[in-house]
């Protein structure tokens, strides 16, 4: 009988998802003779009557390598053991999203979503008997599980982008221009778009800054003529003085104060003798093209994927490991969260270059 192999994305898109769900179709078509049914928005096309699925065959994946997004849909409200109900409660639906891959006849799930989707498919798995596979999806790229998740180096390449243009205006009016990025817990982007595009001060969740360190560091370039600084800021970075507070409160501070790169520029008001502006990235580092890199990652992981369906490896999600691809029990690939590590070689080579971290 034809094996028969659902697959979908879970949480917020990043560049190359499209190209897992490529590579994984034609591979488990052309060579394992599967059928693909793809998902629409994660979980919830198995909901809706009728169900929203989507066959994948060699034509559907046509163009799709170089697209953004995904061609499947995405959500990050779709927990289907607490799913938004209408009237705002959240009710477990697990129970009849089981049912709704048993008759559909899905062996199982290719689950491609980050840490929250892979638990949430752990659970599924564990608790009502639905096999899965776990790609891993950020492009923060914080799951300490693989050396890299695709998305991470194109999002790093629009900010790096960023800052070059940034640069120019900096420059010309003499200001110190704020670009906030992507990371509310890691500072991952921040740290290597701000080493690749020449940011004279980084802010990172993992440094609690302190204002008086980043203002001597912009008033030390003036006084060496230098009379322009570019501040790259992770959303998730606090000054000192929230150093203390817990992951919730620091994100209900940073939106009641407009953002991190606004509050790190109210801070350094009346500290510094320079015009500053600010200007916040956003979901411009998920959008559009991956870059090569993150194709070729996103294509790695797509035919694991399906070597660990061939293997009948449930249960496993695919990682890249020491150049290698290969496949660790979703479990321990999510246990450990990967922050900017303080005294690593990155953050050395960062402050050996000139780089204030404010901390
Ligand atoms: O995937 C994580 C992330 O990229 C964070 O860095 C950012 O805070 C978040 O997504 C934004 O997500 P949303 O699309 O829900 O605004």
């Amino acid at each position: 009988m034809t094996r028969r192999i659902g697959i979908l994305t879970g949480g917020g898109d990043a560049p190359g998802l499209n190209a897992v769900i490529r590579a994984f179709t034609k591979y488990a078509v052309r060579h394992h003779k599967w059928e693909v049914v793809g998902i629409e928005d994660s979980f919830n096309g198995l909901f809706d009557s009728p169900r929203r699925l989507m066959p994948m065959t060699l034509q559907s994946c046509q163009g799709l390598l170089h697209r953004g997004g995904t061609c499947l849909g995405t959500t990050n409200r779709g927990d289907p053991f607490a799913f938004p109900q209408p009237d705002g409660t959240r009710r477990d639906v697990s129970e009849e999203l089981a049912k709704a891959v048993r008759d559909e006849g899905i062996e199982g799930l290719v689950c491609i979503g980050g840490d929250g989707t892979q638990a949430i498919s752990l659970r599924l798995m564990r608790e009502r008997g639905i096999p899965v596979v776990g790609v891993p999806k950020t492009i923060d790229n914080d799951l300490s599980a693989t050396d890299y998740t695709f998305g991470f180096l194109s999002a790093v390449d629009v900010a790096t982008e960023a800052l070059d243009r940034l640069h120019t205006t900096a420059e010309s009016h003499e200001r110190v221009m704020f670009l906030e990025v992507m990371g509310r817990d890691a500072g991952h982007i921040a740290l290597e778009a701000g080493i690749a595009g020449g940011a004279d001060i980084i802010l990172v969740p993992e440094i609690p800054y302190d204002p008086d360190r980043v203002a001597a560091k912009i008033r030390r370039r003036q006084t060496h003529g230098r009379l322009f600084s570019i501040v790259v800021v992770a959303e998730g970075a606090v000054p000192l003085s929230a150093a203390h507070l817990s992951h919730d409160e620091r994100k209900a501070r940073l939106k009641n104060g407009g953002g991190a790169a606004a509050i790190a520029m109210a801070q350094l008001e009346g500290r510094v003798d320079a015009e500053m502006r600010s200007c916040v990235l956003g979901h411009l580092q998920r959008g559009g093209s991956p870059v090569a890199f993150d194709r070729i990652l996103a294509t790695r992981f797509g035919v694991a994927a399906a070597d660990l369906v061939a293997a009948n490896r449930w249960g496993e999600m695919v990682r890249l490991k020491d150049g290698h691809v290969d496949g660790v029990p979703i479990e321990e690939a999510i246990r450990v969260y990967r922050l900017v590590d303080v005294d690593g070689e990155l953050v050395r080579c960062a402050r050996a270059t000139g780089i204030e971290f404010g901390g």
